[in-house]
């Protein structure tokens, strides 16, 4: 079978960027600065893009572009043989159990784009909109439908492949979302005490930054670049071997993070303008924002282009995440792309139901303590995505090697990359344990091994003895594979 490949450079960034750029950026970016105190918090996770998500990007980028291959073909290509292509078996089933509720998420956000466009939003009154948004997502149906309506614009443009449809949905996509984007920024930052957002955003007080927001900062920069669940791989895959990756991943990365300040840029100076709270946490965009478009002037215009921004950034994110599965199933099963992405989007939607019933009539249905919603989120979240960014750092820098990782990155010698050390050193060392240290706080464990009083001594030696262990492992492990090559 013919593989598909992008078709320009502009293309190429418009996808992996519009990927990356996702609900993420403008709906949990904005919240967890706001609860986090913002410019201090933002300093944090400008470090980890830096050190820990480009890193990771490019890892993921060669792996794709060296194999041109799926997520679990690549790892197959390179190790045969060797249980290492369960790693993308992983990243895949993380993609699309994300997919199925992240789908539910952007089926909230084109309700609300409906209601905006109807008028019936902006009426709402400011302190009804709390049970207003709940009315919605505990309804059942409506939240089904949009749910449909999301995962069959996604397939459509899925079936198109990736350069007739990913790539030039893309790119039309992208610069309108850029557009509507400035439009609102110039509209929140000109609104009468709007500099107080500004400050909120941009300058730093560090005493408001806690352990747990130095964790979440380092997760969010992981989950932002949509890294860990092979996307980038299998978008890496469509690249041609003249493209310039370190750039490409550089620029993805910028863009990333530009979007999800220019979104703080867009939410914080209206919140205080309108005397709002910063730290509502997930409601945000749900329920602090409708009231603040009710009281600007135009509120009902920006409002809605504000919505349909937000539908257009996850849905190229959902595209992305099909993608992951289909070229899995198409390439692994030899099925066509027609039939594989219709089946695919069909079990996507069944799994979706649960999720959305979680919030309404099976709220009280529970395994293991959780909602179905609830549970999908806990077991991608927080572990299953971990592990699969874990064992993409292992494999590049351990396995396949940070030699043959920057051989690709460097196109063969056409492009030279003088980071190179930096970067052998962040994906060995510095990705890896930053993840397991992620994972290990948000599974709880080191609650279990805090002593009564709180004293962290015992913590911070089994933290010490356990990041010792793994570069000894790893040490090891590499002696062996060269002593076997020799
Ligand atoms: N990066 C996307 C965002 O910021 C989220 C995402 C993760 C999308 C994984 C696709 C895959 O919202």
């Amino acid at each position: 079978m013919k593989r598909d490949n992008f078709g320009s450079k502009l293309g190429i960034l418009a996808a992996a960027a519009g990927s990356a750029i996702g609900l993420g950026n403008i709906w949990k970016f904005p919240y967890i600065t706001g609860q986090n105190g913002g410019a201090a918090f933002i300093l944090v996770y400008l470090a980890c893009i830096v050190l820990v998500g480009l890193p990771v990007m490019l890892t993921e980028f060669a792996l794709g572009r060296r194999t041109h291959k799926n997520a679990v073909g690549a790892f197959k290509e390179l190790e045969p043989n060797k249980p290492w292509y369960l790693s993308g078996v992983v990243s895949v089933s993380t993609a699309f159990i994300i997919l199925s509720f992240y789908a539910m998420i952007a089926g909230w956000v084109f309700a609300y784009l409906s209601r905006s466009v109807s008028g019936n939003l902006i009426n709402v009154a400011p302190d009804k909109l709390g049970d207003y948004f709940g009315a919605i997502i505990s309804s059942g149906t409506e939240p089904i439908v949009w749910t449909f309506v999301i995962l069959s614009l996604t397939a459509c443009v899925v079936i198109l492949g990736v350069k007739t449809g990913i790539e030039k949905c893309s790119k039309v996509l992208m610069p309108v979302l850029l557009l509507i984007l400035i439009g609102l920024m110039i509209r929140s930052v000109t609104l009468d005490g709007a500099s107080k957002g500004l400050e909120f955003l941009f300058k730093p007080d560090f005493s408001q930054l806690t352990k747990e927001g130095v964790l979440e900062a380092l997760g969010h920069s992981f989950y932002s670049l949509s890294l860990g669940m092979a996307i980038i791989m299998t978008y890496g895959s469509y690249i041609d071997k003249k493209e310039n990756l370190f750039k490409l991943a550089v620029q993805v990365t910028i863009a990333d993070t530009l979007i999800a300040l220019m979104a703080g840029v867009v939410i914080f100076p209206a919140v205080f303008a309108y005397g709002l709270e910063p730290g509502q946490g997930p409601g945000l965009i749900f329920v602090t924002l409708p009231a603040v478009f009710k009281a600007m002037p135009f509120g009902a215009f920006f409002e809605t282009l504000f919505f349909l921004l937000i539908g257009i950034a996850a849905l190229t994110s959902t595209i992305s995440l099909m993608e992951v599965v289909v070229a899995f199933v198409t390439e692994q099963f030899n099925i066509g792309r027609k039939k594989a992405t219709v089946l695919i989007a069909l079990a996507l939607f069944a799994l979706s139901i649960p999720s959305t019933l979680s919030f309404g009539p099976w709220a009280e249905v529970k395994i293991f303590g959780k909602n179905f919603f609830d549970l999908f989120d806990y077991v991608t979240a927080k572990i299953t995505l971990p592990l699969g960014g874990v064992l993409v750092c292992l494999f590049g820098g351990w396995i396949w090697g940070t030699k043959n990782a920057v051989k690709e990155i460097e196109s063969n010698g056409l492009y030279p990359f003088s980071w190179s050390r930096l970067y052998s050193f962040a994906v060995k060392f510095l990705a890896p344990i930053a993840i397991i240290i992620i994972f290990v706080h948000s599974i709880g464990l080191m609650e279990y091994f805090k002593t009564d009083n709180g004293n962290l001594a015992t913590t911070n030696v089994f933290l010490a003895g356990g990041v010792l262990l793994f570069v000894l492992t790893m040490w090891g492990l590499k002696m062996r594979r060269t002593s076997g090559e020799e």
